[in-house]
């Protein structure tokens, strides 16, 4: 695996629904298949503030507290991953947010039925990918 100054990163998070679900493995695979570097990885088990600050553009949205519920039922897997491209890359991986929707292939397209138990997120640009990384890992700024 090569790296270059034009290598990006994100913010990768495996749910609760897939640490539950026993598929971090899985998922974990796909990215390194795909030739994605792991800068960083760590079981967390979040709480309601921190959150909150993660999803700062939906707290004032109506599927919020089921979504802010389902985020601290227990641990999740955040990772920074890098790679040439890598948000859009990670982005099409992972499929719309709708697993019913989600083309096959996908992982989200794959493994949810849920719009909400969506097993992974991922940062959508580079100004979020920089703003959640610098939350999430701040070591790596
Ligand atoms: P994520 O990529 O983490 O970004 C916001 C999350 O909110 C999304 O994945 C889903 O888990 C959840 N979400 C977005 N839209 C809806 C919705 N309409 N109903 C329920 N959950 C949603």
């Amino acid at each position: 695996m090569s790296t270059s100054s034009s290598d990006e990163r994100t913010l990768v998070l495996i749910k609760p629904d897939a640490v539950s679900r026993g598929l971090v493995g899985e998922i974990v695979s796909r990215f390194e298949r795909k030739g994605l570097r792991i800068d960083a990885m760590q079981t967390r088990t979040l709480d309601g503030d921190f959150a909150d600050q993660h999803y700062a553009e939906h707290v004032d949205k109506p599927f919020y507290p089921p979504l802010k519920a389902f985020m601290t039922s227990g641990p999740l897997v955040a990772l920074v991953l890098s790679g040439d491209q890598v948000i859009d890359v990670v982005r099409t991986m992972i499929g719309v947010t709708d697993g019913r929707k989600a083309a096959a292939g996908t992982i989200r397209g794959d493994l949810s039925l849920s719009n909400r138990e969506n097993l992974v997120h991922a940062s959508d640009s580079p100004d979020s990918s920089k703003r959640e990384i610098a939350l999430w890992f701040p070591e790596l700024g």
